[in-house]
């Protein structure tokens, strides 16, 4: 485990050369000064590097040192490297970890041969609100799908052995808590309480770390007044304590210096010393450690045992990814990216993220029909990829424009194709005029709409998150022409809708989906593929909604399912009140599509739930079984979703939690019984004495295809 490598080494290095492990620079240019650095054993490792003969000069500098210690190269490998897979918040809909760990695997195969052996990814924050432009890169609102979509990522970024040449150091992150930036804009402070924390936020990262996860970055956020970088119970007692972390932890890009902008340090060398002593191994970008560290050792405000741990931390993962025997990349190898299989797993990943949200018989389309097609994400090559492609080449998107051109499947297809608007935020309408004699000349109409990419993302939040622009106008006109309308929407967050549903007779939204989402798009709304992917995120009705998930606790005061609006009916209309119920007047309590819906163009029936036992002891496992039917005549695949109640709490547990899922193929008529099984340990959590453990009592349990699966039973766990 290259202990001993690491201590033989450590006790050669200097003040200096420790403290400049823990440096990690951006590369912004070669230059003499860089390389000088370098040699000097000034930084331990470089961020956004990707030309791999750079790389390797890099790595000459650096095995020049005096000890000969490689660097580590990382970038934000987030959703592929040069193939795009669907965004995060696109796969999590598969609800397929596979689709996970085989985009991380191939985005890891085309980035280590450009030198990048360490990518910031998974992102594995819990995103509960919208408006925040991060939610494209996270798994989504719920701790049990992002757990395993995040430990997905983790064993494909990996692979089976760090030190093979493929593979990448993967990095949880942001730890923690920062999905729950206030008011959803980014940066914000969180509130988050103890038994939320370990209950709703830890457990994603607990499963990339049994997962075998490299590392770990802190988040921007403070919780409560203490900033990530600066938290000594987060990092020391929980992370490294309680969780048992044994790799490396980053900062987030400048997040040690911004300690003094949130009024927690005083200057840099008090930011330094702060987070060193909570023990954070690497500062990213500020420089902060090489200008500080050695004076707070001098000055006995630092232990030099504390810098110890931290290079041992660093100099492991370097041995772990082999660098110090091969730091080099063979500059002349036949690139893999772009390649058809890479290809054809990004196509493959977008098909089974989209949701199909709505369909009255329109979709599947047919070859014969006369087709319009309109609006601005029907042909935009980058921003159909989403937020954070650094490296993704627009050049190679394939669009749904661009497929069906290129499609010889489709090339028969009588189109008109006029975009309208030019971009998603265009507001100029001078070109609806156009849209009546378009549309009448067709048979139907898809229509693409969304959010072009710049929308999400990092800094990237929004107050409003209705389709931008004019696009709801430019809907409402396509669908006068009394067509039936198709909406797709590329988007890279849940978008509020419900002012749009009249006008769309069906909607599948794709998220981001990335490369390859132009023929994944085609072959959902010809038939070829059926729609199976299912939401990872409540979709609010409005905005004023947030924050709205379907894991939450019950309030003393729920409102009933059927409650009715101010606007329901004319009587409702006149009242001024609903019952004294947690509710609001105008939009209700219920979602516009909840956490787990989707459709497919099959119909799944689910009946005869059956439990092993009604009664439960504590070692004992529980069986369900339940039929799973598909009474169309078209196969498909439907995600089976397993959700509980744990009925009364030492605190009060969410009224539904996902404790499993599978996807399951039934072809035409045909019907299998589906089975979970549940141990104690899957209905544990931290109570009030933050122990965690299952408690005694009545539980519901619900198998369906969304959360509001009502198909149930209830057990006693003795
Ligand atoms: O990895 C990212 C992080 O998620 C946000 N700030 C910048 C880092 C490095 O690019």
């Amino acid at each position: 485990n290259y202990d001993k490598e690491v201590e033989i080494l450590l006790s050669k290095m200097t003040l200096n050369e420790k403290i400049g492990q823990m440096n990690q620079l951006n590369f912004y240019e070669m230059n003499d000064e860089l390389l000088e650095k370098v040699k000097k054993g000034e930084t331990g490792s470089l961020l956004n590097t990707t030309d791999p003969r750079t790389v390797n000069l890099l790595q000459k500098a650096a095995m020049e040192s005096r000890l000969g210690i490689p660097l580590l190269i990382a970038r934000d490998v987030i959703h592929g490297y040069k193939t795009i897979f669907p965004i995060p918040l696109g796969q999590a809909a598969s609800f397929d970890p596979q689709i996970a760990e085989t985009g991380a695997r191939v985005a890891a195969v085309e980035a280590s041969e450009n030198g990048i052996r360490w990518t910031f990814a998974p992102m594995i924050d819990i995103a509960r609100d919208a408006r925040w432009g991060r939610i494209a890169e996270s798994p989504g609102e719920d701790p049990y799908l992002t757990g395993i979509m995040g430990e997905a990522m983790v064993k494909g970024f990996q692979g089976t052995d760090l030190s093979d040449p493929t593979s990448m150091a993967a990095c949880a992150k942001h730890f923690v808590g920062y999905g729950a930036s206030e008011g959803g804009r980014d940066y914000n402070s969180t509130s988050i309480t103890p038994n939320a924390l370990k209950n709703t936020y830890l457990p994603p990262f607990q499963k990339s770390i049994d997962a075998g996860v490299a590392t770990v970055m802190t988040s921007f956020n403070d919780n409560d007044g203490i900033p990530s970088s600066g938290n000594k119970n987060l990092l020391k007692n929980i992370l490294r304590g309680e969780m048992g972390f044994n790799g490396l932890i980053v900062s987030d890009w400048n997040s040690v210096g911004e300690m003094i902008t949130h009024g927690f340090a005083a200057d840099g060398k008090d930011a330094a010393m702060i987070s060193a002593n909570v023990g954070l191994d690497m500062e990213m970008n500020t420089e902060l450690y090489i200008k500080h560290l050695k004076q707070l050792v001098e000055e006995g405000k630092v232990l030099e045992t504390n810098i110890d741990n931290s290079v041992r931390y660093i100099l492991k993962l370097k041995y772990r990814l082999g660098l110090f025997s091969n730091p080099y990349i063979e500059v002349n190898k036949p690139t893999t990216t772009y390649s058809d299989k890479h290809l054809q797993a990004a196509k493959d990943a977008a098909i089974k993220s989209a949701v199909l949200l709505k369909n009255e018989n329109v979709l599947p389309l047919n070859e014969t029909q006369r087709i319009a097609i309109l609006g601005p994400m029907a042909d935009a090559p980058y921003d159909q990829l989403g937020t954070w492609i650094f490296d993704g080449n627009a050049s190679h998107t394939v669009t749904p424009i661009g497929a069906l051109k290129s499609n010889k499947d489709y090339k028969n297809l009588k189109v008109i194709y006029e975009p309208i608007l030019r971009s998603t935020t265009d507001t100029d309408t001078s070109n609806f005029s156009k849209i009546q004699e378009i549309v009448k000349k067709t048979d139907v109409a898809v229509i693409f709409l969304g959010e072009e990419s710049r929308l999400s993302g990092e800094a990237h939040s929004l107050s409003n998150i209705n389709l931008i622009g004019v696009q709801s106008e430019l809907l409402k006109e396509v669908k006068k022409a009394g067509k039936p309308v198709v909406l797709v929407i590329m988007a890279g967050r849940p978008l509020t809708i419900e002012r749009d549903l009249p006008y769309a007779d069906a909607i599948l939204y794709n998220f981001h989906p990335g490369t390859m989402g132009g023929p994944a798009v085609l072959d959902l709304l010809f038939g070829k593929a059926n729609p199976s992917g299912k939401l990872p995120v409540t979709f609010v009705r409005e905005v004023g909604q947030i924050p709205l998930y379907y894991n939450h606790n019950n309030t003393g005061r729920p409102a009933p399912d059927n409650a009715k609006t101010l606007y329901t009916d004319e009587t409702n209309a006149k009242q001024t009140s609903v019952g004294d119920v947690s509710f609001y007047l105008d939009s209700g309590k219920e979602p516009l599509y909840p956490f787990g819906y989707g459709l497919s163009y099959s119909k799944f029936e689910y009946s005869d739930l059956t439990l092993s036992s009604n009664v439960m002891g504590m070692n004992d496992t529980l069986t369900m079984s339940v039929t799973l039917e598909n009474t169309s005549s078209i196969e498909g695949t439907e995600v089976v979703q397993l959700y509980i109640r744990d009925l009364v709490g030492s605190i009060i547990r969410p009224v539904k939690e996902l404790k499993g899922f599978q996807r399951v193929n039934l072809k035409a008529g045909e019907s299998k019984a589906v089975r979970f099984t549940l141990s104690a340990e899957d209905l544990a959590f931290y109570d009030v004495d933050m122990t965690k453990k299952a408690e005694p009592g009545y539980f519901n349990v619900w198998v369906g295809g969304s959360s509001k699966a009502e198909l149930g039973d209830t057990f006693l766990l003795e």
